[in-house]
């Protein structure tokens, strides 16, 4: 056995490209991620959120799964691919997030009733759930789609191919939204499209009313769930969905390094067909670059005083929070709408996913104006960091083209200095937490824009970088292997001269793992020998430290969790039920709407805290994290070889 064991791992061995401490780290994590008793797959294949199901952060429960989770298998394998010379894993991963991510055509029926011309109708966004639903108004002008005629010709369907956001993996809520399946209810397995925000930047998750996304009124109330969001004369069965585009931008990003990993092992014929199917996902991901309804770029204030655009000039060229299609269930009279997003935050913008789509002659995307749309996004992109940049070195919020998502007047201190004409917003999109308090969201995008000046020696991302990397420093401190980053920031003042402070350090691992990455392509690619120092004490530090039997994560205090028995706005006199039978009413709480929470293996320490013990302890497996990890010791061992 132990022979036999020996011999299978010479042969292992004997395949990897880059063999060194680094990259067997990349092997051991990457297995212990695959190990099926760590938990983190489900039966189909499909990566959950976290391996534990008790979890509530921007996804409501652990074993739902997201696009950013999938952006991050489809990495990790790429990277398997380039260390054992083999990307049949990698092509795999593609083949189970478009299975169950990308709605087919069953699941968007109605695209082809879609008019460019009036991709969709205005309805204000409020500040807190309490002003809900919003009313739709027709009175005020949108603008014109203008790719969807490319897009057509380009693909030969008027369907979406772009992830949704979030799914219930476990169909723990019961509606059954599986592919090609609207509301086949709790006996439906497998993964079930679900949504969760919708209503305002100050509605946290805890404010959350989870609904499907495809609704036949078949749950919630006599309309579904709809007349909880939007209020309008009468409500059509319909289905949704909204994209998250930096996952999209992350899983074109990760295919970019596959197809420069496989041409360098000679395989690149045996990812070809990933690679056009990444190309078009960047094709779609063209949604995120435009106003929420199409309106003009620039000075948009009054939402019937804005002008509705024509052509590009609705285009920020930036990638916004989200984008959103939907449309009837009735395929007769079919009909379907669009939106794109005006305020984008500087954490999602991907340079690197930009600079593929134009270069990387295998991944060219085939809408008539993709490749010089990503073109104009690349420089438009390096502008806004340049813009958001403090002297200090980190990089501020964003900028917006809808003031309050209402297209509200900005106060008088953001209109001086704006981004062609969009306003500056140091939280874009979500104030609840604040979107750009924590660090994280520094060397997640800081990682991108590392890597486009490590593979194209860009000098305005260098001269950046240097900045950033020489405030990031003097932020991180070591004692023996125990080092401590930033967790929180804090902004003031307004572009061009905004101004960060650190408010608290942490041990994260998944945040620190990301700053080593960011640190090891810079180092790469400028000598820098410092960022190459602390980039490998970070990793030796982690993975002394924190090592547990399904990867490296350390515990944290869930400080957040008394709010499972807040209060969930629910209007007076709405009625609805959930496929399990609990109640939405006034007065509900998270808990009330989510009653399967208390069968969870870990409730009695949430429970604990509600009857007024202290905040309880987890240990956390978060599979963006775990691969975070896998990938920035990969990295580091593939770039220094050793
Ligand atoms: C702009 O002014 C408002 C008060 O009108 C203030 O609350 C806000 O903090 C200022 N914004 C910035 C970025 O300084």
């Amino acid at each position: 056995m132990g022979a036999l064991a020996l011999t299978l791992l010479v042969a292992l061995v004997a395949h990897t490209n880059a063999n060194n401490v680094y990259t067997t780290r990349f092997l051991t994590q990457y297995h212990k991620i695959h190990n099926a008793a760590s938990g983190y797959f489900s039966k189909e294949g499909v990566p959950y959120h976290a391996a534990e199901t008790l979890l509530v952060e921007a996804p409501d429960y652990g074993h739902e799964t997201t696009s950013e989770t999938l952006s991050y298998y489809i990495w990790m394998e790429a990277m398997y691919g380039a260390i054992m010379n083999d990307f049949g894993p990698f092509n795999k991963a593609w083949e189970v997030m478009e299975e169950f991510m990308i709605p087919v055509h069953g699941s968007q029926p109605t695209n082809s009733g879609y008019n460019p011309s009036r991709p969709a109708t205005y309805a204000a966004e409020h500040d807190t759930p309490n002003e809900y639903p919003s009313l739709v108004d027709s009175s005020v002008s949108v603008g014109q789609d203008p790719i969807y005629q490319e897009l057509v010709s380009a693909y030969g369907t008027s369907d979406i191919y772009a992830m949704h956001w979030l799914t219930d993996v476990d169909n723990i809520y019961g509606f059954g939204n599986t592919q090609g399946n609207c509301e086949a209810g709790p006996s439906a397995s497998g993964p079930s499209f679900i949504n969760t925000f919708q209503r305002g930047s100050q509605e946290s998750v805890w404010k959350t009313i989870p609904q499907p996304c495809c609704d036949s009124f078949k749950y919630g109330g006599q309309n579904g769930f709809l007349d909880l969001f939007t209020k309008d004369n009468s409500y059509a069965r319909q289905w949704k969905y909204t994209a998250a585009p930096d996952a999209d931008a992350r899983a074109v990003q990760a295919a970019f390094w596959a197809s420069k990993w496989a041409q360098q092992n000679g395989k690149l014929s045996t990812i070809t067909t990933t690679l056009s199917k990444a190309a078009k996902l960047g094709d779609y991901l063209r949604y995120a670059m435009f106003d929420k309804y199409f309106e003009k770029i620039g000075n948009c204030v009054g939402p019937w005083s804005c002008q509705a655009g024509w052509g590009k000039d609705s285009a920020h060229y930036l990638l916004g929070w989200y984008f959103a299609w939907g449309g009837s269930l009735d395929t007769q009279n079919g009909w379907a709408w669009r939106i794109g997003d005006g305020a984008a935050h500087f954490g999602y913008q991907n340079p690197l996913t930009a600079y593929a789509l134009v270069n990387e002659r295998n991944m060219q995307p085939k809408g008539a104006s993709a490749v010089s749309d990503w073109q104009i996004s690349l420089d438009r992109q390096l502008e806004f960091y340049e813009w958001l940049q403090t002297s200090e070195g980190a990089f501020a919020g964003g900028a917006t083209n809808s003031w309050n998502g209402r297209y509200d007047t900005p106060p008088s201190n953001l209109t001086a200095n704006t981004f062609h004409g969009m306003f500056y917003d140091w939280e874009p999109v979500y104030h609840d937490p604040p979107s750009n308090r924590w660090y994280g969201m520094q060397p997640w995008s800081v990682d991108r824009l590392a890597q486009l000046y490590y593979v194209s020696g860009n000098s305005r991302a260098k001269k950046m970088l240097d900045k950033w990397v020489k405030w990031v420093l003097s932020e991180i401190t070591f004692n023996g292997n125990k080092y401590s980053i930033p967790a929180t920031l804090e902004w003031t003042g307004v572009p061009p001269n905004v101004h960060v402070r650190v408010t608290a350090h942490t041990n994260d691992v998944g945040t620190a793992s990301a700053t080593a990455r960011t640190l090891a392509y810079y180092a790469a690619k400028s000598g820098d020998k410092n960022a190459k120092n602390v980039a490998k004490k970070l990793l030796d530090g982690m993975w002394a430290l924190y090592q547990t039997d399904k990867g490296v994560s350390n515990s944290e205090i869930a400080d957040t969790y008394g709010q499972f028995q807040h209060e969930v706005y629910v209007p007076n006199g709405w009625y609805g039920q959930y496929p399990n039978g609990d109640v939405i009413q006034a007065p509900a709480t998270f808990l009330s709407i989510r009653s399967w929470y208390k069968k969870d293996p870990q409730w009695s320490k949430v429970e604990q805290h509600l009857n007024g013990g202290p905040a309880p302890e987890f240990t956390f497996h978060r599979f963006w994290a775990q691969a975070d990890v896998a990938l920035s010791q990969g990295t580091y061992g593939m770039l220094f070889n050793e």
